[in-house]
């Protein structure tokens, strides 16, 4: 017998049939006016996080929101993520409430805005306290998605045809692949992703459950952040590294040295962080990989890190 009852699966499934853990952001985008308003959103999550020429988040938005019609119109957004405080999150929630006008949400709005990073005319402002701000703009090409410019306006539901994951998805929604142009931190927790994490480096982040039995969002405040060791029973032992650093490249050689620096690298990634190696040893005629080599192709990783 299952340890488990079976649940109805119904629309908002994620807050109607489950706890589902999500993040709570402010999307600023520019009214018809050229005015920056905010609204509440949390299914945003990151979507091309490598392999592409570029980086993308998806959000799920109504489509008749003045959120999505200014990202039809205009393509520009900025996702304002803030620190838990009870107080910023009832503020959160009274810019959810659906059918305000910009001008009407933005009239007794607390949060102080300013210019983001991007530049250009055509961005919204960010929110300043966030601890960050990804600023983006909305890949239209993808499902030639444009074209759903042309159906801006129509609030009270879009007949079809239907996009699948991109623009107009349904009669009451959209879906937007928004590419990340800048990521823009606090200097606390820029420093904390560049030098290491600490527990007491991490921003407060809130959880948001949704809105429930319809009466109220849900969040859970932030406690703490807590570490937890990768298991060693995947290490590698400086044999196994030996074994495939011989052969991954004739002309270049690893020192026992170099294989032990490796031991930790998961065996999936094994191969890969050689040949990156050995690619670093080909562009600067080095034959042999020590130590000071891999110390080297460390910093050169972490002098990147930071340029980003
Ligand atoms: C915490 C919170 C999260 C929300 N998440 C979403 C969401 O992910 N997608 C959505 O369509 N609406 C979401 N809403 C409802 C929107 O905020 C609401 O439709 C609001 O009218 C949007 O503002 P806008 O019309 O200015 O864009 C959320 C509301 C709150 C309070």
């Amino acid at each position: 017998m299952s340890s488990f009852k079976d649940l109805r699966i119904v629309d908002n499934f994620y807050q109607s049939s489950a706890f589902f853990p999500m993040p709570t952001v402010l999307i600023s985008t520019l009214d018809d006016s050229g005015k920056t308003t905010l609204g509440a959103y949390s299914l945003v999550f990151p979507y091309y996080i490598a392999g592409k020429s570029y980086y993308a988040m998806i959000l799920e938005a109504r489509n008749s929101s003045n959120t999505a019609q200014n990202i039809l119109k205009r393509g520009k957004c900025a996702l304002n993520f803030l620190e838990d405080s009870y107080r910023d999150f009832a503020e959160t929630v009274k810019l959810g409430f659906p059918g305000q006008t910009p001008e009407e949400k933005m009239k007794n709005c607390p949060f102080e805005l300013e210019k983001g990073l991007a530049g250009g005319e055509d961005r919204p402002l960010v929110i300043k306290k966030a601890y960050q701000v990804f600023e983006c703009t909305w890949d239209d090409s993808l499902e030639d998605a444009y074209e759903d410019r042309k159906r801006v306006g129509q609030l009270d539901g879009v007949e079809p045809p239907y996009r699948s994951f991109n623009g107009i998805t349904s009669k009451f929604g959209c879906h937007f692949i928004l590419k990340v142009d800048k990521i823009l931190m606090k200097e606390k927790f820029y420093d904390a992703i560049v030098n290491g994490v600490k527990a007491s480096s991490f921003p407060k982040v809130p959880i948001d459950f949704g809105y429930r039995d319809s009466t109220y969002f849900w969040y859970t405040k932030f406690r703490r952040g807590l570490k937890c060791p990768i298991p060693n029973v995947q290490s590698n032992s400086v044999g196994s590294v030996r074994f495939a650093a011989d052969r991954t490249d004739p002309n270049v050689h690893f020192t026992d040295e170099a294989c032990a620096m490796l031991v930790k690298v998961p065996r999936v990634f094994l191969k890969t962080v050689l040949n990156g190696c050995v690619k670093y040893a080909k562009e600067n005629g080095i034959t042999v990989i020590d130590e000071k080599v891999m110390a080297e192709i460390n910093d050169k990783r972490r002098g990147e890190k930071k340029k980003r």
